[in-house]
């Protein structure tokens, strides 16, 4: 069934900026194409064969500025957190480019893969977890400045106070481990670690996911105050919108593997060009006022080893036409839109007067 509102020809792909955008000369990081595939092997007696791959991350574009605030967004298991680690080459892409300062950040051998990823930082939901319990918050804090030589040896304490106070830790918290930390301090420990190497991106990945509400936005804010001191980049990863919104210059929408939508923050939120982004956004608000993909948008997620063809969105539009099977929508700015807002939709400039389907593609 066609509505009435599909008679007219859709934008259909059309990479690139249109002319005019004033593309910044040098961005901190700029992501083409970057693609992660998981084979799934089967043993057969002595021998081992892929049967299939996940293509967890599957043609991620983006950029971001030095001390700009991305936020990346989508539900559980579309990739963003194996996206952070391929970033940082926690682990390895499968193909695409990553360029950092201008150079070929997937080209780096050991030695100068080992001095740039020290400006490249991640913090994770869990501090706990990436917390040495043995160590005590200075020591956590002493070795990396040691080991990469940040300060002279003899400035090490003072640079380890300076931190705790960079994160409104108390100086004594030096002498105490771990376990004797709440959730929210123990954050404020994994960013103060994260800062001692002084990185110019830093990939927060959930970072306040696990904190209670009344805690999350004292850790939004201090991300905030470290940016504006820094003027780090932030790739921030939440499942929380209102967190997302606070904090994020920009936001991108991941959908399985593959950015569907991305815009300046109010942009995003207040003229959604994405089906998948308008159905986060409809998502019932939680207790706390913010909204958060706990509600999940309607049907299931396809598997990432068997993405739909077209528009990977298809199986869940309730805008979807026969073009949504058979093209796949790029990432563009839509017909009448700001240079800066883009949608993987054939039907972005039209979407907000679109009639839904009763059955999704
Ligand atoms: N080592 C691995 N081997 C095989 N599949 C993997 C591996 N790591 C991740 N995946 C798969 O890749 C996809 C993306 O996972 P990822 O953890 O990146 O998602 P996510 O968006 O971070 O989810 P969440 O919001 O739950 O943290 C999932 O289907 C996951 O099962
Ligand atoms: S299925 Fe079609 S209408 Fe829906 S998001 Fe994809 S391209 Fe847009
Ligand atoms: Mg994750």
């Amino acid at each position: 069934m066609c509505s009435p509102f599909f008679s007219g020809s859709p934008r259909i792909g059309g990479g690139g900026p249109p002319a005019g955008y004033n593309k910044p000369i040098m961005p901190l990081l700029e992501v083409q194409d970057l693609t992660k595939q998981f084979p799934i092997t089967r043993s057969t007696g002595p021998f081992t064969r892929v049967t299939d791959q996940v293509r967890a991350v599957d043609g991620v574009d983006l950029t971001l500025e030095a001390g700009e605030t991305l936020g990346l967004v989508g539900e559980s298991g579309c990739g963003k957190s194996t996206l952070g680690r391929c970033l940082l080459r926690l682990i390895e892409p499968t193909g695409g480019s990553v360029t950092f300062e201008g150079g070929d950040f997937l080209a780096l051998r050991p030695e100068p893969l080992r001095r740039t990823r020290r400006e490249m930082q991640i913090v994770f939901q869990d501090p706990f977890a990436s917390l040495n319990p043995r160590m005590s918050v200075g020591a956590i804090l002493e070795e990396p400045l040691r080991v990469h030589e940040i300060v002279p040896a003899k400035e090490v304490r003072a640079e380890v106070a300076r931190l705790l106070d960079q994160v409104g830790l108390p100086r004594t918290a030096a002498a105490r481990f771990p376990h004797e930390f709440s959730g929210g301090q123990r954050q404020r420990v994994g960013i103060a670690r994260a800062l001692s190497l002084r990185p110019k991106l830093i990939i927060a990945d959930e970072p306040v996911s696990a904190l209670d509400v009344s805690i999350r936005a004292q850790i939004l804010n201090l991300f905030r105050q470290v940016q504006a001191d820094t003027n780090v980049a932030l790739l921030f990863v939440a499942h929380d919108l209102g967190a997302v919104r606070q904090i994020s210059h920009r936001v991108a929408v991941m959908y399985l593997g593959k950015i569907v939508e991305t815009a300046p923050a109010d942009a995003l939120y207040d003229d959604p060009r994405h089906p998948y982004t308008r159905a986060l956004l409809a998502a019932v608000p939680s207790v706390d006022g913010t909204r958060a993909l706990s509600q999940k948008v309607e049907g299931d997620v396809p598997s990432p080893i068997d993405i739909p063809s077209g528009c990977r969105f298809r199986t869940r539009c309730p805008f979807a036409q026969e073009i949504c099977a058979q093209k796949e929508p790029a990432l563009a700015p839509f017909a009448g839109g700001p240079a800066a807002h883009l949608s993987a939709c054939h039907f972005a400039a039209m979407l907000p007067t679109l009639e839904t389907n009763t059955a999704p593609m």
